[in-house]
């Protein structure tokens, strides 16, 4: 019995104009448009393999090596729409093998551990979608393609393209045209860093999904927010992007973040994700701003007290060397050799601050997903 599989990695992004609310929840709408960089590969992301074969009889699914239920109605409302679309190809050519009639085998791994607290819904949803549509021969572009991943996790549409991406929230009630498309390729502007600060907290965060539920239903300053604020700072950015300003695009990306934070403290009952070594980091990187007289460094927070730090290669040495001097006891430095770091500045912080980080890791803009040789499954179709 022959078993078809096919297999990608798809990266982590991370938003510099946040998504945060949306106008229909089933079809994962948003009520703005958002902006994102996606991260490289080699540090963060997900590899998804999937098989399917006529004596599959239903759809499966293996998560870092457990097997997980199927029956989310985010991961069905994904399988339904990729099965349609294999349906039509099968129906214009019947001398197709019926894929979409069988069973799904989907088998999905992470090069970094789930305790960094990282959210990988956006890269995990994005392989999974990548991987079926690559398995099923579909003819969609990676924007068509978005719109799929969308319904999985609003911001996993985003993981479909490397460098600098837009998901432009559209304005038709059935989302069709609620979908990532690039801003700029990676090589356009190849030299962007991220340092990420893995803030440790005990608390459980308020999921995404129901936090930015309460925010729509309860908070006043979301209105102006999305309004009167986002569409304006949209087009901004995506300029400064073309431009390739930093000072603008990290202007924009900070006062984002603190946007996105504030709307999440106007709600009823609120919503706090930032944590006291999060405030601590977004002083420092204002103090580092202050301190050059222009801005080398943008802090952006999403839905936990985690700080990424974006910063222009060639500033590493004062970015990396302030991170140094007050987080060189964190683990995730290996790669960098400290002594061409600056580490000699004036300015102050808690010394004890390094103790509310858990590693830091240390990364660039990337690429969209990719074909790869690696698979997660055997000639069954099982996983290895
Ligand atoms: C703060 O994409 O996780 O990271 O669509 O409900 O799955 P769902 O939400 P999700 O929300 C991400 C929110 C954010 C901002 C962003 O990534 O734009």
């Amino acid at each position: 019995m022959t078993v078809y599989t096919a297999s990608t990695t798809a990266p982590v992004n991370i938003a510099t104009l946040k998504y945060w609310g949306k106008r229909d929840k089933s079809l994962n709408l948003p009520t703005n448009s958002s902006i994102s960089v996606t991260l490289s590969q080699n540090d963060l992301r997900t590899l998804t393999s999937v098989a399917t074969s006529e004596s599959f009889t239903e759809d499966k699914l293996w998560l870092n090596g457990k097997q997980e239920s199927i029956n989310s109605p985010r991961t069905k409302a994904c399988l339904d729409d990729l099965k349609k679309l294999r349906v039509e190809l099968e129906e214009k050519n019947s001398s197709l093998p019926k894929l979409s009639q069988w069973g799904l085998h989907i088998v999905s791994e992470n090069n970094f551990p789930t305790a960094a607290g990282l959210a990988s819904s956006a890269a995990g949803f994005a392989a999974l979608v990548v991987a079926i549509s690559k398995l099923y021969k579909l003819p969609q572009d990676m924007s068509e393609i978005s719109k799929i991943a969308r319904k999985g996790s609003g911001s996993a549409c985003r993981s479909l393209f490397g460098g600098y991406v837009a998901w432009d929230m559209g304005v038709k009630e059935n989302g069709e045209d609620s979908k990532a498309i690039e801003v700029a390729p990676i090589n356009h502007w190849p030299n962007m860093k991220a340092a990420i600060l893995v803030v440790s907290d005990d608390k459980k965060d308020t999921p995404s999904t129901s936090g930015m539920q309460t925010t729509v239903a309860t908070s006043d300053l979301f209105q102006w927010r999305i309004k009167e604020v986002v569409p304006k700072r949209y087009e901004e950015m995506k300029q400064s992007i073309l431009d390739k300003d930093f000072a603008k695009f990290g202007d924009l990306t900070m006062k984002d973040s603190n946007s996105f934070h504030s709307v999440c403290l106007d709600s009823s009952p609120p919503i706090f994700y930032l944590n006291d070594t999060s405030k601590k980091i977004i002083k420092l990187i204002h103090a580092l701003n202050e301190q050059e007289g222009k801005i080398i460094a943008a802090y952006t927070f999403d839905a936990g007290p985690n700080a990424v730090v974006y910063y222009e290669e060639e500033n590493e040495s004062k970015v990396l060397g302030l991170l140094y001097k007050f987080f060189n006891k964190v683990t995730g430095w290996d790669k960098i050799d400290s002594s061409k770091l600056i580490t000699d500045t004036d300015i102050v912080t808690d010394p004890e601050i390094y103790k509310g980080v858990s590693r830091i890791i240390l990364t660039k803009v990337g690429d969209g997903p990719q074909d790869t040789e690696e698979s997660l499954v055997n000639d069954q179709g099982l996983p290895k």
